[in-house]
């Protein structure tokens, strides 16, 4: 048997970091969007007993410490039955390192692939849960859309979609740790007031959205580079706002226009070698071939 689906990519349109709780997570509050840069993985069925993994990208770890990897163990051991032998081929484009979730879409992706292929045994918050389990993007990369994150990002409630829209994606040479980023918050004296909320109240502007565009790593991580990039972004004709995504290290811009997003595009691929336009969807994964 053989599935194949896509894995979508998330930006963070606001992330506020919280305390540093007593399990060593951090209490955040975000607003999620899934974006139409995706990965795509294939399963096909075997005989060796065994979950084997390969990838087009050569740096990705092809054994237990891929989270796809780590996704269909779990799917198994929750489904209780014994994984007869699975390949699972991943060819990535979303880049690594770079806050848009790439691992956990992959993850997600695997998960869905392998519900589809036993008849859908789990619910959609099943999934979400046994993704939870390992690692706190995968349940908003299974639910996809927009949605807030609260918790240590797993505790999800569905948001209105946003308007049509493009972002561009740039993504720089430096890539950045999510544990290490995590650190630098706790650095910070205060906590500066949230961006959330406010931006889950405005979602039917674009307007608004670019407004309330914020990213408590931006300041925690307070990285030269990082921030004239968003500088560099902001100056562009047409752009609503800018913001880094995740724990970076890609910073992007929101705009209206679609000329206007790829006169952007144009010009950060002049000085940038990773740069996205893309747009909004409204799911974190869809299998789009089966063979029985
Ligand atoms: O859950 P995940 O494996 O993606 O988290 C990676 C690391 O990021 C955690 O081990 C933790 O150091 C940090 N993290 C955190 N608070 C969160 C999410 C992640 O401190 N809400």
């Amino acid at each position: 048997m053989k599935v194949k689906v896509y894995c979508y990519a998330k930006i963070n349109l606001t992330l506020d970091v919280g305390a540093k709780r007593k399990d060593g997570y951090h209490d955040i509050n975000t607003v999620m969007q899934s974006i139409s840069l995706c990965d795509k993985v294939v399963i096909n069925t075997n005989d060796t007993g065994k979950i084997t993994l390969s990838c087009n990208v050569d740096s990705v770890p092809c054994d237990g410490h891929n989270i796809a990897y780590k996704c269909a163990q779990a799917f198994y051991n929750r489904y209780d039955t014994t994984c007869g032998g699975v390949h699972i081929h991943i060819e990535k484009s979303i880049p690594m390192q770079a806050g848009l979730a790439g691992g956990s879409a992959d993850g997600a992706g695997v998960l869905a692939a392998l519900n589809a292929m036993y008849g859908e045994p789990f619910s959609q918050n099943e999934l979400e849960e046994i993704g939870a389990a390992v690692g706190s993007d995968i349940p908003f990369c299974v639910r996809g859309g927009t949605a807030k994150g609260e918790g240590r990002g797993t505790v999800l409630t569905n948001l209105e979609n946003i308007p049509d829209c493009f972002f561009v994606l740039v993504k720089p040479p430096v890539g950045i740790s999510t544990p290490e980023a995590y650190q630098k918050t706790d650095e910070r004296k205060v906590i500066p007031p949230g961006a959330t909320e406010k931006m889950e109240k405005n979602l039917h502007s674009l307007e608004l959205i670019g407004r309330y565009l914020r990213n408590d790593f931006e300041d925690a991580l307070a990285n030269e580079e990082l921030l004239s990039l968003k500088k560099r972004l902001l100056s562009f004709g047409g752009t609503l706002g800018a913001v880094m995504t995740g724990s970076g290290s890609v910073v992007y811009a929101l705009f209206e226009n679609k000329e206007y997003a790829e006169a952007c595009a144009r010009e950060m691929r002049c000085a940038y070698d990773r740069v996205y336009l893309v747009q909004p969807v409204n799911v974190g994964t869809s299998v789009y071939y089966v063979e029985k």
